[in-house]
């Protein structure tokens, strides 16, 4: 059985969903966790719930360590459906129980529940909420992930419940950082980041600036493993996507038709093929846009590909760069590459477009294209496009 002991008298008591595979859009190939934690004490304190498929797995959970009458309080840090969704199920159970959220929490969840019989205790940035010995205080951190998001840090103990931040979509057995691979937590710790939280950079790092005033011992997130021997790793790693801090990496993604574009996009990829220089290349028809997401987080230089259909995108790339879009990755360079027949305005420009939405620098103000086959020479020049977004990536060392 799991240890789900983070101190005495404060224990996980979420899920691990280990089934799911899409999480509204995101391919979660390892599952995920719905992390939820009791405080007892003179106050017994609940801490987040779980998606409303697992509440009664949930209520198992708790009634290992108390029973619903001595429940007095309910914190709700984000409102989001996959933390919230099991809380009207414990407010209708817990007779003594109060919500305790911030204001803005407290509209969404009306918004999102019948909330009319709920006992709301409304709380503000910096307020203290004692349960005995241990002693709760609430930072407010907008936008990372909605804009009622907050934490929870409780002061004797220096544990941070960092909600989605710092989160992972990890399905394990062991709740603890010292019981997982570093590798893989990290690994699921960035695509969660360059999936859930790439738009919120910003908020992110306002966020981060805040907990750094605490002292922290734990770092327990709402989704995957807990951070404790590892905090400063994770917190490194933050401090670079929070500002998509690039690496020396050429990222080459397309979808092809008759082959011509996977044929410039193979040449594109020798010619990037320099020492120093990552060169990684996907066609679309094989991989996600969570993958492509995530390993655009880090990339320096961006090379997306597409033949013109009916005078547009290959539909797999208008995917991948509509999603990219709404994740406003920072500071890419990119161009745009593909095979046309008859309409040299159409599918290669598609993506100029896309790619300067996205404030790219653009490194071709014209798309390097090809009019069906390419020929040799039309391959050498794509070798030649490669080396020079090799070079380009390097800037980035
Ligand atoms: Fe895990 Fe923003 O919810």
């Amino acid at each position: 059985m799991a240890n789900t002991k983070l101190r005495k008298n404060i224990h996980w008591i979420g899920v691990v969903d280990w089934d799911v595979r899409d999480f509204h859009g995101y391919t979660t190939k390892k599952g995920s966790t719905y992390n939820s934690y009791i405080i007892k004490d003179t106050k017994t304190a609940v801490i987040d719930s779980v998606k409303a498929p697992f509440a009664d797995e949930l209520i198992d959970n708790i009634l290992k360590h108390t029973e619903f009458e001595k429940i007095d309080y309910i914190i709700c840090n984000h409102a989001e459906p996959d933390h919230s969704g099991s809380i009207s199920v414990l407010m209708d159970l817990c007779p003594n129980a109060e919500l305790v959220c911030n204001p803005k929490c407290r509209k969404t969840l009306s918004k999102l529940y019948n909330t009319d019989s709920w006992n709301f205790k409304t709380v503000n940035e910096g307020d203290k909420l004692s349960l005995g010995k241990h002693t709760l205080t609430f930072v407010n951190t907008p936008m990372a992930h909605w804009p009622e998001s907050m934490m929870t840090y409780v002061i004797e103990e220096k544990i941070l419940f960092s909600m989605d931040a710092f989160g992972q979509h990890y399905a394990t057995s062991g709740r603890f950082d010292t019981e997982e691979p570093l590798n893989c937590a990290l690994d699921e710790a960035k695509k969660y980041y360059a999936n859930i939280i790439m738009l919120y950079g910003k908020p992110v790092t306002a966020a981060m600036k805040k907990a750094s005033t605490l002292d922290i011992d734990i770092i327990a997130p709402s989704h995957g493993i807990i951070w404790t021997k590892h905090i400063p790793e994770i917190i490194n790693r933050y401090k670079d996507w929070t500002v998509c801090k690039p690496t020396p990496k050429v990222l080459i993604f397309f979808d092809t038709m008759w082959r011509s574009t996977a044929m410039m996009a193979d040449a594109i990829y020798k010619g990037a093929d320099i020492p120093g220089v990552e060169v990684k290349k996907f066609d679309l028809k094989y991989t996600n846009i969570t993958d492509i997401a995530t390993e655009t987080l880090d990339a320096a230089v961006l090379a997306v590909g597409s033949p013109t259909l009916n005078k547009g995108l290959m539909p797999k790339v208008a995917e991948h760069l509509t999603y990219l879009k709404g994740l406003a990755p920072k500071d890419k360079s990119a161009i745009a590459f593909g095979a046309y027949g008859w309409a040299k305005k159409g599918g290669q420009h598609k993506i100029l477009e896309y790619l300067k939405e996205m404030n790219c620098e653009i490194l071709k103000e014209e798309p390097v294209q090809s009019n069906f086959v390419p020929t040799d020479e039309k391959l050498q020049e794509c070798r030649e496009v490669g080396k020079m977004l090799a070079e380009k990536a390097i800037e980035a060392k």
